[in-house]
């Protein structure tokens, strides 16, 4: 009898020492990869970011007419959304579906790269580290084919002005 409870209090020890090490490493992984969100710089970051962005969006010739009908503020409270929720950032994007929102503008290849190169030159003002960007980009690259009009080309100038060359 007593050595059953000896039994048992020692495997009651060896339990509590298991779960003691997984804590440790589950407290020690989650500090080991910060969300992207955070290899941003979170919440301030990002928001300047997203002023950058809208603004040079609002200089860039190439794009800025499209957002001829817009509510900018809306727009960059979207923007600001869809960025933190894709990258882990403790936000829920509640604007329309990348489709939906693009549908009627017609859009072609060239504007969708005008408007990355404006976020990468956004990201570059604000400091974010080239990799961040980069990690960020490829989250946006596969929405292009819901951006863009398939096999479409706007008439016009596709040359870049001078602030973005
Ligand atoms: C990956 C690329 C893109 C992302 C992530 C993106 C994201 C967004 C978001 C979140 C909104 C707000 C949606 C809503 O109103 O519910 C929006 C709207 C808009 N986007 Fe984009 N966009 C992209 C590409 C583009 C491009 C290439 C253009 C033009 C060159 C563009 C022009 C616009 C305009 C004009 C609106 C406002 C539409 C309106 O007022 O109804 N977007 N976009």
């Amino acid at each position: 009898m007593r050595l059953d409870k000896l039994r048992e209090a020692s495997t009651m020890r060896y339990l509590q020492g298991f779960q003691a090490v997984l804590l440790m490493l589950l407290a020690m992984s989650a500090h080991a990869s910060p969300t992207l969100y955070e290899r941003i710089g979170g919440q301030a970051k990002l928001k300047a970011v997203v002023d950058e962005f809208t603004n040079l969006i609002l200089e860039d010739d190439r794009i800025n007419f499209t957002f001829a009908d817009s509510d900018m503020s809306k727009f960059k409270k979207l923007i600001f959304e869809q960025l933190c929720e894709i990258t882990q950032g403790p936000c829920k994007y509640t604007g329309r579906d990348m489709h939906e929102a693009h549908a009627k503008l017609n859009l072609d290849n060239a504007q969708f790269n005008a408007l990355a190169e404006d976020l990468y030159i956004a990201f570059e003002r604000v400091h974010v580290p080239y990799r961040v960007q980069n990690k960020v980009m490829a989250l946006l690259a596969p929405m292009q084919r819901d951006v863009v009009k398939p096999g479409f080309v706007a008439p016009g100038t596709q040359k870049a002005p001078a602030n973005v060359r």
